[in-house]
C-alpha cells in the first residue's frame, strides 16, 4: 500500500506530466552520433526497421567516442592502474597521469595550474560554493548551466542575475555595487564576481566575452567563464591573445578571444569524449580549491582510464586543430539546410524576421555547433520529438525547467560523425515531421 509521502511524490509527477514537463531515459543502443560502423570503429549496431540511425542529443561533438587512439589510451591505463582510482585526489587517488592531465590543460587554457574534478557539475557547484561567501556579490547570466545556478544559490553569497547577454544591465547593477573612481572594488563587498558560459548549452549563442572583460576591469569584478561546450572547438593552443573569429585549437573562447579571466571551467565529456570536470586558475586559487572544495575533496577520484582517454583526445585535438572549424562549418551546413527549407529565424522580438507570430517552430540565429530549434509548445516539442525518434532521429525535447517556460525546444547537437549526407537527411526529417505535427497536440 503507498504511504502518503509516496502518494505525495505521485502528485508532484502527476502535475509535471499535466504540464508536458515529465522527463524519462530513453535508452539507445550506440553511442556517438551516429549509429554507422564506420562512424563508431566498426561497433555500429545492425539496423532494425525503425530503430535510430542519428543521435543528435550527443555531446561527442568531435566525434572521438569511438576513436581507436583514445580506446587504446584508455585500455593502456586500465592494464596498468585498473578500472578505478580507489579513493580521492587527496588519499590514495592521484596517479602521475591526473597530474599530467592537470598541466595540459593549464597550458591549453592559458593559466598557471588546473585542478581535476569529477565532473564539470562538481566543478562549478564545487568552485562556487567553496569560494564564494555573505561577504562576496555575484552577478550571472539568466541563461547559465544550472550547476553555476546552483553553486551560487547554495554559497550565501548577494547576487543578481541579469537578463541573458544584457551587459548593459549588467553595467547597471556593477555601478549600483562598485565604485569605479576607486579601483572598482565596493567597499561593501569583499569581492565582486561575474559568472556566465561562455557558448550557453541550450541556445548555443555566444557570451560578448570582450565586453564582459571590459565591465570586469572597469568594477574590479573577478570572471568566471564556463567553457564547457567550447573547449576543444574554440581558440588556438595555449596562445593568448588568440587568433579571432572561428579558430580550432581546443583551448576555449577565451583563449580564441584574447580574453583572460580569474577562473576558467571546462569539461572533459563533451568536446573531449570522455568524463571530467576541470578548473583552470592561478596557483593560489587551486590550493585553496584543494583545500576547501568538498567536491573535490570528498569525493573519488577520475578512473585512470578516464584521464587517459583525456589525454589522447587533446593530442588529437593538438595534432588537428582545425577539427573545431570544421564543426562549425558542419553546424553551420545544417542550420542552412533548415533555412533552404523554410525555417525562419527567430530574432528575439516575438516575431519572425517577416513580422509572422511565433506559432511555427523556428531557428535561432547560427552560433555554434548547438542548433536549436525553437518550438515554444511542450507538448508539441514533445510530439516533434516521438515523430523525429520513429524516423530514425533521436533528439530530446528541451523543455521547462531546463530553458524559460515556453522556450521548449529540439536541440540538435552536431558533430563531426554527421556528413553532409546525413545532415541533409536530418534536416528533410525535421521539416517533414514539422509539417506532419502542424495543428497536432499529444
Ligand atoms: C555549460 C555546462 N556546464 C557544465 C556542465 C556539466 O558538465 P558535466 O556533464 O561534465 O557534469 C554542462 C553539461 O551538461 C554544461 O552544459
Amino acid at each position: 500500500m503507498a504511504n502518503s509521502s509516496d502518494i505525495n511524490l505521485r502528485g508532484r509527477i502527476d502535475v509535471m506530466t499535466q504540464k508536458g514537463l515529465r522527463r524519462n531515459i530513453h535508452e539507445l543502443p550506440f553511442t556517438g552520433g551516429v549509429n554507422a560502423p564506420e562512424a563508431t570503429g566498426g561497433v555500429g549496431v545492425p539496423e532494425a526497421e525503425g530503430a535510430t540511425k542519428y543521435n543528435l542529443s550527443c555531446n561527442d561533438y568531435l566525434n572521438l567516442i569511438h576513436h581507436p587512439y583514445l580506446q587504446e589510451c584508455a585500455s593502456s591505463a586500465m592494464a596498468m592502474y585498473g578500472v578505478g582510482s580507489g579513493g580521492s585526489r587527496l588519499m590514495g587517488g592521484a596517479t602521475p597521469l591526473h597530474g599530467e592531465l592537470e598541466e595540459r590543460l593549464a597550458v591549453l587554457t592559458g593559466f598557471p595550474s588546473t585542478l581535476l574534478v569529477g565532473s564539470g557539475y562538481l566543478a562549478n557547484y564545487g568552485l562556487l560554493t567553496a569560494l564564494l561567501g555573505k561577504s562576496d556579490y555575484v552577478f550571472f547570466d539568466k541563461l547559465n548551466h544550472a550547476s553555476l545556478l546552483d553553486g551560487i544559490l547554495h554559497s550565501g553569497c548577494k547576487w543578481k542575475s541579469f537578463p541573458h547577454k544584457n551587459y548593459h544591465a549588467l553595467e547597471e547593477g556593477l555601478r549600483r555595487i562598485a565604485d569605479p573612481s576607486v579601483g572598482g572594488i565596493a567597499t561593501r563587498y569583499a569581492n565582486i564576481y561575474i559568472v556566465t558560459d561562455s557558448i550557453f548549452s541550450m541556445d548555443g549563442d555566444r557570451a560578448d566575452l570582450v565586453e564582459l572583460q571590459r565591465l570586469s576591469t572597469m568594477y574590479g569584478a573577478k570572471l568566471i567563464i564556463d567553457e564547457s561546450h567550447a573547449m576543444g572547438i574554440m581558440g588556438i593552443m595555449g596562445i593568448m591573445g588568440g587568433a579571432g573569429g572561428g579558430g580550432g585549437g581546443g583551448g576555449g573562447l577565451c583563449v580564441e578571444m584574447g580574453v583572460r579571466p580569474y577562473i576558467v571551467v571546462g569539461t572533459l565529456s563533451k568536446a573531449y569524449a570522455s568524463y571530467g570536470g576541470f578548473i583552470s586558475c592561478s596557483h593560489l586559487v587551486r590550493e585553496y580549491l584543494l583545500n576547501t572544495m568538498r567536491t573535490f575533496i570528498f569525493s573519488t577520484s577520475l578512473p585512470p582510464a578516464v584521464v587517459a582517454s583525456s589525454l589522447g583526445a587533446l593530442d588529437i585535438v593538438a595534432a588537428a586543430p582545425t577539427m573545431g572549424s570544421e564543426l562549425l562549418l558542419r553546424a553551420r551546413m545544417f542550420h542552412g539546410m533548415l533555412m533552404d527549407a523554410g525555417l525562419r529565424v527567430d530574432d528575439g522580438s516575438g516575431t519572425a524576421a517577416d513580422g509572422s507570430a511565433r506559432s511555427v517552430p523556428m531557428l535561432l540565429p547560427f552560433s555554434s555547433q548547438i542548433v536549436p530549434v525553437m518550438v515554444y509548445d511542450n507538448d508539441r516539442a514533445v510530439v516533434l520529438s516521438r515523430l523525429l525518434g520513429e524516423a530514425g532521429v533521436h533528439v530530446r525535447a528541451i523543455r521547462y525547467p531546463t530553458v524559460p517556460l515556453h522556450g521548449a525546444r529540439l536541440r540538435f547537437s552536431i558533430t563531426l560523425g554527421f556528413d553532409e549526407g546525413h545532415l541533409a537527411e536530418i534536416a528533410h526529417s525535421v521539416v517533414q515531421v514539422i509539417a506532419k505535427s502542424s495543428g497536432t497536440t499529444r
